[in-house]
């Protein structure tokens, strides 16, 4: 760790406050509102300067430098879980049956951390700065909600995080290329014709037909794609039938599909529909494959990842090549439109995200805020270019 300065001592006591208020109110994707106005209040103190984002929750902050140049976004999410918090923490949930734990408040408080940093280099800042607190990660698709309002359309870049358990504090992932999973969501039905369980002949079994997709499925992702792509089906439901003599009519399965390349993501949705539909029909019966795109995968732009691995090693953090996780995030979104990079940032957790036991290592903060305020500096200055020398 580096040796704090007394204000930096003061800046991260008043970050881990803040997340102290946060983690004990926390609030549900698109129902942010005590957070929103938490953040205005605390964005007016510093005499930060807010843009009017048409949304009901979330919060857009802009800091403009004295220099000209690019304009570039920070993102953090601001959204919590409906989890039962099991922390014992003197700050722990107030509101019961919900929890930030997916540490989104770490993110909040980090990246207004930056904020408050980035007012103090107004002078040296060469373009502006826009932070976005976005509402609805978990649930409701908030980025794309922030893209369409058209607040980001003259954004250059974008960066943002995820805290992650695993990673100590101190270390940072950083990695070009895929870094989370595409997510997409489907449901299967099968019709096949009620029986009488001894009278199989008499009927068209669901149960069996289910089974035989099911199976068959996996070759979509072993036969159908290439070994040096990456995909995953996974069958997380699998319903029929109510007694034990009866062959049922009907037979429903759901289940998710996670892939890291858009061309591998395009191309599932017809392959499973022909397995789906001509299992069903080879064997009597009718499938319907209803296939629901939830989020793309999120991929890093190389020459900001290499970028950001020397103002990270500036911050005092360690640089670690992570292993790209098959969860979703809709940072995901805004990388589709405006190249950029996220982040892992190592919380030492006690244990995984979206757990009611998880406990974040607050002396993650300060370097959190202090790597996005140097990102932001290093990057609008690197972005510009070389000046003209005039003479
Ligand atoms: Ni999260």
């Amino acid at each position: 760790m580096m040796i704090k300065t007394a204000e930096e001592a003061q800046l991260e006591q008043q970050l881990t406050d803040y997340r102290h208020q946060l983690h004990e109110h926390p609030e549900l994707s698109f129902e942010e509102y005590e957070t929103t106005k938490a953040l205005e209040g605390w964005l007016t103190e510093a005499d930060i300067e807010r843009v009017d984002l048409p949304m009901k929750t979330g919060v857009l902050a802009v800091i403009r430098g004295k220099k000209s140049g690019p304009t570039i976004a920070l993102r953090a999410d601001i959204d919590a879980l409906p989890i039962q918090e099991n922390t014992g923490l003197p700050f722990a949930s107030q509101i019961s049956g919900k929890m930030h734990a997916c540490g989104h408040d770490f993110h909040t408080v980090s990246i207004l951390g930056a904020a408050l940093l980035l007012k103090k280099k107004e002078e040296e800042m060469e373009g502006t700065v826009k932070i976005i607190f976005q509402p609805a990660e978990e649930n409701g698709g908030g980025a794309v909600k922030v893209l369409k309002t058209g607040v980001l359309d003259d954004v250059e870049a974008i960066f943002g995080m995820h805290n992650m358990p695993y990673i100590p504090t101190g270390t940072i992932g950083i990695k070009s290329g895929p870094l989370m999973a595409g997510v997409d969501r489907f449901v299967i039905d099968v019709e096949g014709t009620g029986t009488h369980a001894a009278a199989p002949e008499k009927g068209i079994d669901s149960i069996v037909i289910a089974s035989h997709i099911i199976t068959a499925l996996q070759t979509v992702v072993s036969r159908n794609t290439s070994p040096l792509d990456n995909a995953v089906i996974s069958i997380t439901r699998l319903e029929a039938g109510n007694t034990w003599n009866v062959l049922p009519q009907t037979a429903q399965m759901e289940g998710t599909v996670r892939t890291f390349q858009e061309h591998v993501r395009d191309g599932i949705p017809a392959k499973m529909q022909r397995v789906v539909e001509g299992v069903a029909q080879a064997l009597g019966a009718k499938g319907t494959l209803h296939y629901t795109k939830l989020g793309p995968a999120l991929i890093n732009d190389e020459k900001y990842a290499e970028w950001a691995v020397e103002t990270a090693g500036k911050s005092g953090l360690k640089v670690i090549s992570p292993v790209p996780s098959s969860a979703g995030e809709d940072f995901a979104e805004y990388l589709k439109e405006i190249p950029g990079a996220f982040f892992f940032m190592g919380v030492s957790g006690t244990s995984d995200l979206h757990h009611p036991d998880l406990i974040i290592d607050e002396r993650a903060i300060l370097p959190s805020a202090k790597f996005f305020s140097n990102l932001a500096v290093d990057f609008l200055k690197k972005m510009s270019g070389p000046k003209m020398e005039m003479s």
